[in-house]
């Protein structure tokens, strides 16, 4: 589907996170609802996750970017796109995109939203690629965002387990040496997915009311056994197609860099390409699901505990609602080698 066509590779040349304070256990949420920590661990993976309190998430957008822009010595003004892939915009518009801009000062810069759920920097990542590839662009900031607690419902056990709130995102940059940075993607949508995983309130079908209120329809409505079944099969099944088509098996990987939404995803996706535990990035014990965050907080922390070095083939996979689902194939490059600067 996806591989490379354009004259330019576009690599990562930065990768960052943040995440708020404010950390809200299992056992906090068991005197919030009738849950147990042994429950929440057994059939997630989740020991803690991180809330946001009193900022919306260009906040934590903004740091991400802000950070990047530190990390990489930028003058914002070079900055030619953003795109913030997020399920919790502050507002339906103007777009979260535009909020950071501004924050930034990245006047030169164009900026939009992408709405693809859990699998929204994914997404990102493939469209920001697409403008460093064909030589339109030179720096394009991805980020992924989101403050699922605000549209958590911490009153259903079901849901109100999994979610947290995070950022993370990256730079992307032309790649000075031939065969580095994003080297194939597969990405996958099926809309009959749409009752399955859902805010089904606030936006132009079922504007705000006081019966959308009072009928709880502004927070996460899921089916999750149905979602559950989807992303076990799905997530495995996208990335199994890139590591063929490009004749690699799971032994060729550095890393996998799976979206957290429930440990038992990861490790089905993990055994289908063969993977050992070492090679597969788990923080959902400390994070839970940050949606559209979960990549990049993964990956910038496998960048800081040194697990990436130039020529490694790295992994990337999302699923979501929608459905959205899809795999990303990369080859790292780190930017202080020649060539990169
Ligand atoms: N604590 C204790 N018991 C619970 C809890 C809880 N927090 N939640 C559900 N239960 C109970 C259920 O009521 C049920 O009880 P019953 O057997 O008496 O009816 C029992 O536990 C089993 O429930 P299941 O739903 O079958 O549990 P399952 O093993 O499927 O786990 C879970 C549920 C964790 C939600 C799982 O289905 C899952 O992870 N699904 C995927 C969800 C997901 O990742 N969604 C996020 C995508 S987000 C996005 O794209 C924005």
């Amino acid at each position: 589907m996806g591989q490379r066509t354009g004259q330019h590779g576009a690599i990562i040349t930065a990768v960052e996170r943040y995440l708020p304070d404010r950390v809200l256990t299992n056992h906090d949420l068991e005197k919030l609802v009738d849950t147990s920590d042994e429950w929440i661990r057994e059939r997630t993976g989740v020991v803690e996750r991180h809330i946001l309190d009193g900022q919306p998430t260009s906040y934590m957008a903004i740091k991400v970017a802000e950070r990047i822009i530190a990390a990489r010595d930028l003058d914002p003004a070079e900055i030619d796109l953003i795109i913030v892939a997020t399920a919790t915009p502050d507002m339906l518009f103007p777009s979260t995109a535009c909020l950071v801009q501004h924050a930034v000062r990245a006047t030169r810069a164009w900026a939009y939203d992408l709405s693809a759920a859990c699998t929204g920097f994914i997404y990102a990542l493939v469209a920001g690629a697409q403008f460093i590839q064909t030589g339109a662009h030179r720096k394009v900031l991805v980020i992924g965002a989101d403050k699922m607690s605000a549209i958590t419902d911490f009153t259903d056990r079901s849901t109100c387990i999994l979610f947290g709130d995070g950022a993370g995102g990256v730079l992307l940059e032309p790649a000075q040496t031939a065969n580095a940075g994003l080297l194939d993607f597969e990405l996958r949508a099926d809309g009959a997915g749409a009752g399955c995983l859902s805010v089904p309130a606030g936006g132009s079908m079922m504007p705000a009311s006081h019966e959308t209120v009072d009928q709880r329809l502004h927070y996460v409505q899921q089916d999750g056994r149905s979602v559950f079944k989807f992303a076990v099969a799905r997530m495995a099944e996208v990335c199994a197609t890139v590591l063929e088509r490009n004749g690699l098996t799971g032994a060729d990987l550095k890393l996998f860099v799976p979206h957290q939404a429930n440990y038992r995803i990861i490790q089905a996706a993990a055994q289908r390409l063969k993977l050992p535990a070492e090679k597969v990035m788990v923080n959902i014990d400390r994070f839970a699901n940050t949606t559209a965050a979960t990549v990049p907080i993964a990956l910038s922390e496998a960048f800081q505990q040194e697990r990436l070095e130039s020529g490694d083939l790295v992994l990337l996979a999302g699923v979501g609602g929608g459905y959205t689902w899809g795999s990303v194939l990369l080859r790292w490059e780190n930017r202080s080698d020649p060539g990169n600067t």
